[in-house]
């Protein structure tokens, strides 16, 4: 095998910053010699990028690896070799674990130790190695920049960790253990890294971070710089035309954010704000610290701002000791905020936070109903909201081909697909189409649908 013919797949779960972790870990292998392979019976290396939020997610790696025991024995017929690594939240929660149970494992490695992947995978040679320690050194001063032929490849919309881990420890998430406390990554490195996205043809950046609205980069002159400041500056990069961030806790929600919602055109109007409980005593019990009224304020406060906001959310019904008239708030509390969009989690106990060992855990066939319950009202408020686009004009950013030939898939600024007839060279532009026709989860929309001389539609925000 030589240097340059080592192929590398990475399988990714759960959220956003794995995708973009997984790319970085591409990076920092393309500099020994690893290039990407979207098939595993190919690859040299298989790295599992884990997931560990909700559901029986170590269960589900354990069987992955199954699957790849059986892959590496018949490349190993072959007289090819394939190392195997867990990476991502499974991989911090589980460490030394994964290799006793799974001795397939070449390597366990926390995502907080990306940078160090290329001296891990040699020492595995010799035998398992887990690394699973929150390195005093920070992984992104370390991280290779992108290659460049994986900036060319990035297409017109791209991720950006901003910030990583969570210091509010809501009792049911995993998150301030596998992520580590909060860390926000300095405004120079940021403005360099979606400089060189803009460059390459990113036009739309989604700004991430587990508490991404609690980013506080240190700018060059050591000053503190928070997510509205980082945004103001992030929007003056020539070519990169929208920008978005997830996701958000309503007690980081502060006024300069707020204004730049009002002030800055490429700040675009979505927002997710998860609330997960409509009714106070739950969000306490949950460690949320806000209540149903002040997030319902908030919200008030952010449409004034920007009235067309789309509001997008997250709920988890069966919260150890949620009574049927918790969940009657949560319902409620779904008409009231007016969501555009929302996602909706059975709650699954997670070893290690105060929730899973509470009393009063909801049995699965209630959680089941609620979760029914709740998914119907969010499918109607979603489909009010996509309704009201019907006859408007809204720009699209043309991300990908669609299902059927001719068809082009892009972005509204309300994050709503929309499917529009455009050739494959449309990828990347940001085109005014005409709303025709709206379902819960997509949009339809022609280029010059409308006449100019009709009326146009009705305010978005008039939908609710
Ligand atoms: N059970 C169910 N849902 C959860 N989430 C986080 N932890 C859990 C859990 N233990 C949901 C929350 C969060 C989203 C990313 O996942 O709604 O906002
Ligand atoms: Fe988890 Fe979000 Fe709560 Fe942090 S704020 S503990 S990431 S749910």
């Amino acid at each position: 095998m030589t240097a340059s013919s080592k192929k590398l797949y990475i399988k990714t779960f759960g959220c956003q910053m794995n995708v973009y972790d997984s790319g970085r870990m591409n990076d920092a292998l393309a500099a020994d010699g690893f290039e990407p392979t979207d098939a595993p019976e190919n690859a040299d290396l298989i790295i599992l990028n884990t997931c560990h939020i909700r559901e029986k997610a170590a269960e589900k790696v354990y069987s992955e690896i199954g699957r790849l025991k059986v892959l590496r024995e018949k490349r190993r017929a072959d007289g090819k070799e394939t190392m195997i690594g867990v990476a991502g939240c499974v991989a911090q929660a589980e460490g030394e674990e994964i290799v006793r149970r799974a001795p397939a494992v070449d390597l366990v490695i926390g995502p907080q130790s990306y940078h160090r992947l290329p001296a891990l995978l040699r020492k595995a040679q010799s035998g398992a190695v887990v690394e699973t320690e929150f390195p005093q050194e920070d992984k992104f001063d370390h991280l290779p920049a992108a290659t460049p032929k994986r900036l060319r490849q990035a297409g017109p919309t791209a991720f950006l960790t901003i910030q990583e881990g969570c210091d509010k420890f809501c009792t049911f998430c995993v998150v301030p253990y596998t992520r580590g406390a909060e860390v926000s990554r300095p405004v120079a490195a940021l403005i360099a890294e979606a400089g060189d996205l803009a460059a390459a043809g990113v036009r739309e950046v989604t700004l991430l971070g587990q508490n991404v609205n609690a980013y506080h980069g240190a700018d060059t002159d050591g000053a503190t710089v928070g997510l509205a400041g980082l945004i103001e500056r992030l929007a003056a990069i020539t070519g990169l035309d929208r920008i978005r961030y997830t996701t958000s806790h309503p007690r980081d929600m502060d006024d300069a954010l707020i204004a730049a919602h009002r002030d800055i055109p490429a700040l675009m109007p979505y927002l997710h704000l998860p609330v997960q409980s409509g009714s106070d005593r739950i969000l306490k019990a949950m460690n949320r610290r806000h209540t149903r009224d002040s997030y319902l304020r908030l919200i008030e406060k952010i449409r004034a701002a920007r009235p067309d906001i789309a509001l997008s959310g997250d709920f988890i019904v069966g919260f150890p000791g949620e009574t049927d008239a918790d969940f009657a708030d949560t319902l409620r509390i779904v008409e009231e905020a007016g969501y555009a969009q929302a996602f909706s989690f059975k709650y699954s106990p997670r070893p290690g936070t105060p929730a899973a060992t509470m009393d009063e855990q909801v049995p699965e066939d209630v959680k089941k109903e609620r979760l029914a319950a709740l998914q119907a009202a969010i499918n109607d408020g979603q489909q009010a909201f996509n309704t009201a686009m019907v006859g408007r004009d809204v720009d699209i950013l043309i991300e990908k081909p669609g299902r059927k030939p001719g068809q082009m898939v892009g972005r509204s600024p309300y994050l709503q697909s929309v499917i529009v007839d455009l050739p494959t060279e449309s990828r990347g532009d940001i085109v005014t189409v005409t709303i025709t026709n709206a379902g819960p989860n997509s949009l339809t929309g022609m280029v010059g649908g409308r006449d100019r001389d009709e009326p146009a539609a009705q305010p978005l925000e008039a939908a609710f």
